[in-house]
């Protein structure tokens, strides 16, 4: 199958991302890009480290890569493994794409060139965001 032209550029740079992936303790390399609101594509891969729970996803190395460029708003994101089952962002990575990224489409693809688009509020429904923080700061101390 060959890659949906719309998304052809984002899912080819989350795939040159993925090949620098530093993913030697699984060996499940994952790419990702986000597109800015004027067209500007930031890219990532996962970093493994030896202490393992400070390993970080593509996703969230491409969510601070753009944020810390300036970037502030955003139109899409690509998430690209090889699996047959194209791979979703994690639990945690949902919810930064949320804070950060809002209400998104997320083209998943994998090396074999399917594709699929899912939407945020899809992959996470009923998200906890600042919103809440707001409403409690607002009510009258008890
Ligand atoms: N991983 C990602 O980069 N993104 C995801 O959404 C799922 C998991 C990475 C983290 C770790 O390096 C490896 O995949 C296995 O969990």
């Amino acid at each position: 199958m060959s890659i949906p032209t719309d998304h052809k550029e984002i899912i080819e740079a989350a795939i040159a991302a993925r090949n620098c992936a530093l993913a030697r303790y699984s060996n499940f390399c994952v790419g990702a890009a986000i597109e800015a609101e004027d067209g500007k594509l930031f890219t990532g891969c996962n970093i493994e480290s030896a202490a393992y729970e400070l390993t970080m996803c593509a996703e969230r190395v491409t969510i601070w890569k753009a944020l810390s460029e300036g970037a502030r708003k955003f139109k899409r994101v690509a998430v690209v493994a090889d699996t047959q089952r194209l791979t979703p962002p994690c639990g945690a990575c949902r919810q930064l794409i949320w804070e950060f990224c809002g209400d998104v489409p997320v083209v998943l693809a994998n090396l074999r060139g399917d594709t699929e688009m899912l939407q945020m509020s899809d992959l996470l429904p009923r998200p906890f965001d600042s919103q809440f923080l707001e409403e409690a700061r607002s009510q009258p101390k008890t």
